[in-house]
């Protein structure tokens, strides 16, 4: 949820078109590049596959940290690459729920987390796409937190988790059963409210065993595309 007025899903689905072609244009011939997942990132797809046909990307692979977005690169004729090929990548490209002004950002509404943070932190660049209505002041505002745990470590996770003062809820799929992820972990959605220290908690949630992965993606992001009803903008991370 941003912290701004509420855009239509119509706009915002043309916003997340606009910097989605954006991100596309970063792309250069030759480069290995990751890609995450959820609707903004599968939309880069499209875009770089128009460049692909034009001649303008020779040379360049594409490692995706989902099944799904493996499918939409197959789909549009990309070539598709892994990690234990490119375990260095120039690029990443990926969405995000909610991107704060150091480009800090809560990730995992579609469940790739971990996945998704193994691909950004093998790239040199990683680069959020995302529509204005993500952006917010403060992370954990309008977003829970997913912590990916390991289905064996399920009760005494979820009781670490509210005892460090999160308020943790099993994330289920439409019919009820707990949803698994790629690696068959599951998640719970944490909310904590607003972080007044994003690195902090994603300290203390990367030393628990059991927790498998989190959504809080923390100096990772150099680069956010962001479209906006003004257009599109390129935000950098501030200096540190
Ligand atoms: C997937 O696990 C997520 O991290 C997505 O990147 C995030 O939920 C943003 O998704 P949309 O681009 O669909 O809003």
């Amino acid at each position: 949820m941003s912290d701004a007025a509420p855009l239509s899903e119509a706009s915002i689905q043309t916003l997340k078109q606009a910097a989605a072609s954006h991100a596309a244009s970063l792309v250069a011939p030759g480069m290995a590049v990751g890609l995450g997942h959820g609707s903004t990132a599968v939309a880069v797809v499209p875009a770089l596959a128009g460049r692909w046909r034009r001649g303008e990307l020779d040379g360049t692979v594409f490692v995706p940290a989902a099944h799904f977005m493996a499918e939409a690169l197959r789909r549009h004729g990309l070539p598709v690459g892994s990690l234990d090929d490119w375990p260095v990548l120039d690029l990443a490209l990926d969405g995000a729920d909610a991107i704060d002004g150091n480009l800090d950002c809560i990730k995992g509404g579609g469940g790739a987390l971990l996945y998704e943070k193994i691909v950004g932190q093998a790239a040199r660049r990683f680069v959020l796409v995302a529509d204005a209505g993500k952006l917010t002041a403060r992370l954990g505002t309008g977003h829970a937190v997913p912590v990916e745990a390991t289905p064996f470590a399920l009760a005494p996770v979820t009781a670490f988790l509210t005892e460090i003062g999160g308020r943790p809820t099993l994330r289920r799929r439409p019919d009820g059963d707990p949803m698994r992820t790629e690696r068959g972990n599951v998640i719970l959605d944490c909310a904590f409210g607003p972080l007044p220290d994003p690195a902090g908690l994603a300290a203390v949630l990367d030393a628990r065993a059991g927790i498998a992965g989190h959504g809080l993606f923390v100096g990772l992001a150099s680069l956010a595309v962001i479209a906006g009803p003004d257009g599109v903008r390129e935000l950098t991370r501030p200096a540190s």
